[in-house]
């Protein structure tokens, strides 16, 4: 092997020997002379009602299609075909409550029944085939029912995290026009309820669209139900309609699964819009390579559902590769910081997929948490959703993985579906870097002309070749796909991250270049922040940006140009906290708020929030040529 810069891990050659890729430079070679050809032989691995003529179409790039004329069903593989052999009576999902003390698990044939009822009640509702459904769930089995339900029956799951406001539900809700919507009584965070149903009869009072509300008892406390809207889905299940037989919809490779809202620069969320074939066929792949999934495998992915990485790794991916998914609904360190590896322990978790924010939260209480616990059925670690530090990645591998597991580091989007730049076990690793290019991938770094970057340098990061699981278009925007994705570079897919690459090939994610920061890995615009500040009566105007935090790795500050007879003051930047909070989501909270005169502007009135960040951390301002006055 060749020696590679820096600091590196070199994990056991019989890791990746054994793994599901023995041999990654050679396959990376293969996969780079024939892409389609690497991917046709992937989605041979999984079963088609009738297969595709044409693996990739670019005819009219950047909207490609995969899988052209191929028939399936994503929950065909992910259930369907399980149940016709040895995983019938396998556990698929394995949940606990978060005050530890619910415990239910569903074998692939009675998850089937599961998904099998809701979507027989979702079709009473009148739902059919590629109508958007709103799923608005704490993280509990029946979120991952409602997911497979919608995609069996064809319809079009758009799950929004049961952490956003009525205002952000609203217009998540409007803007789909999703007919029905799926919650719950309320989610239980950290031993205190959150009113999930009161945010959505909030919301829905602005949702003309919506027809249903079904409502799933979690926490039991009084919520006012409608008689001609809302319907407790414990009732739905007692009903003729419920049945636990339901045909899987035959469908299209390339017809919609799913839409899910993600922040980008301007203040209306994107739709991002992935399909049956691809997607499928994608996060198979890439969970069964990068974490080399088998079948006793007990996996744990503990990002919620109502994120990308919840859909693609907590639920279709596990149940894809036919392993064991588990799913947890409460957090790292309530009650005490042993939580995770009490879990870890307890299930017998093999493989381990979290975020670098709760690495480094857990670091914070000492290692002593986890050395009250036997953490040696973990085999691999995953982390995702921002850049992980050193220091974390080296606690994450000797503390929590004694020094054996493989920590795999996986770059990837909400539009790009499935894993893009990360590592296979057995490749050696640099702590902080996120690897290479996924098998089929090219990646590159350039300068603002397009010009590609010399080696070791900071530059745009984007991605040369098409990918099964990319985002087809953006939900009712093509125009806006283009333009924010394709443009910037013609031909090539604009991340909006800032990369370099080393001399071995390794790609180091240095962060956001729009106006999203990445708060406790949770992805927020700018724009959103900054009108739910605005929506106050106190706030004239609000600048928000992203400043370095040791355990969130972004914290939140924002500049608050108040109105004439409001006065600054201690009370009102807690009410203004409070505010952000209800208007959108807890986990946009400010950090900090200064309240400012007025805000730096480009003359065309654009507010420069790089000159208030370089002022906020004493750097040099840079270009000041279009700040007016
Ligand atoms: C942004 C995408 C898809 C996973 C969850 C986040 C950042 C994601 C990494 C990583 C460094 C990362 C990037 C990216 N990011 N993974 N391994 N190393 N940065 O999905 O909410 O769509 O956010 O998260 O900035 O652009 P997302």
């Amino acid at each position: 092997m060749t020696k590679l810069e820096g600091d590196v891990s070199y994990p056991d050659p019989a890791i990746g020997a054994s793994s599901h890729v023995p041999d990654p430079d050679g396959l990376r070679r293969a996969a780079a002379a024939d892409p389609a050809g690497f991917w046709a032989d992937r989605a041979a691995e999984l079963e088609w009602y009738e297969p595709w003529d044409t693996v990739l179409d670019d005819a009219n790039a950047p909207f490609f299609t995969w899988f052209v004329g191929g028939k399936t069903n994503i929950v065909r593989n992910a259930i369907d075909r399980h149940l016709a052999g040895p995983n019938k009576n396998k556990l698929a999902l394995i949940w606990l409550s978060e005050d530890g003390t619910e415990h239910r698990t569903f074998s692939y044939f009675s998850l089937a029944r599961q998904v099998n009822q809701m979507a027989n009640i979702i079709v009473s509702m009148g739902v059919r085939k590629g109508d958007r459904v709103t799923i608005y769930l704490p993280r509990i089995p029946e979120v991952v029912f409602a997911m497979l339900a919608c995609a069996k029956i064809g319809a079009v799951h758009s799950v929004i995290f049961a952490g956003f406001s009525a205002d952000a539900l609203q217009s998540r809700i409007d803007d789909s026009e999703s007919k029905l919507v799926i919650t719950a009584d309320g989610s239980w965070v950290n031993g205190s309820i959150f009113p999930l149903k009161d945010i959505v009869d909030d919301a829905a009072r602005h949702t003309p669209s919506v027809e249903n509300v079904i409502v799933v008892k979690r926490t039991g406390q009084d919520v006012a139900m409608d008689p001609l809207r809302d319907h407790w889905y414990h009732d739905l299940t007692v009903l003729p309609i419920a049945k636990g037989r339901c045909e899987t919809e035959v469908m299209d490779a390339e017809d919609p699964l799913y839409i899910l809202y993600t922040s980008g620069s301007t203040g209306k969320p994107k739709a991002i819009l992935h399909t049956h074939g691809g997607y499928m066929v994608g996060t198979y792949t890439t969970l069964k390579y990068c974490f080399d999934i088998r079948p006793e495998d007990r996996f744990w992915c503990t990002a919620d559902p109502g994120w990308v990485t919840g859909h693609s790794y907590l639920v279709y991916g596990p149940l894809l590769t036919g392993a064991t998914t588990f799913m947890f609904e409460g957090g790292p360190t309530y009650p005490y910081p042993n939580r995770w590896f009490q879990l870890i322990e307890y299930y017998g978790i093999t493989a381990f997929y979290t975020a670098p924010t709760a690495i480094r939260s857990l670091m914070r209480f000492g290692e002593a948490w986890p050395n009250r616990h036997d953490l040696s059925s973990l085999r691999l670690l995953g982390t995702v959703g921002e850049p992980i530090n050193p220091e974390a990645w080296h606690w994450f591998h000797r503390v929590v993985g004694k020094q054996r597991c493989p920590v795999i580091d996986t770059w990837w989007q909400t539009e790009t579906g499935m894993f893009q730049i990360t590592q296979v076990p057995g490749e050696p690793q640099k702590p902080g870097s996120a690897g290479k290019p996924f098998f089929g991938q090219e990646a590159e770094i350039l300068d603002d002309a397009g010009n590609p970057v010399p080696d070791g340098e900071e530059g745009f990061l984007v991605l040369k070749n098409p990918w099964p699981a990319m985002m087809r278009t953006l939900f009712k925007d093509d125009e806006r796909y283009v333009s924010q994705y394709w443009s910037k570079y013609p031909g090539k897919y604009l991340a909006g991250d800032s990369a370099r690459r080393d001399a071995d090939g390794y790609f180091w994610i240095i962060g956001r270049t729009d106006d999203v920061i990445k708060v406790s890995g949770h992805r927020l615009g700018t724009a959103e922040i900054e009108s739910a500040l605005v929506s106050h009566p106190a706030v004239a105007e609000a600048a928000a940006i992203g400043l370095p935090h040791d355990v969130k790795g972004n914290a939140i500050h924002v500049f608050v140009v108040l109105r004439l007879g409001y006065e600054p003051g201690e009370g009102l930047a807690e009410e203004l906290r409070r505010h952000v909070s209800q208007h959108l989501s807890p986990i946009a909270k400010p950090d900090w708020i200064d309240f400012a005169e007025k805000l730096p502007k480009t003359r065309s009135g654009k507010i420069m929030r790089r000159v208030l960040k370089a002022r906020a951390l004493g750097q040099p301002e840079g270009d000041l040529s279009t700040l007016e006055e």
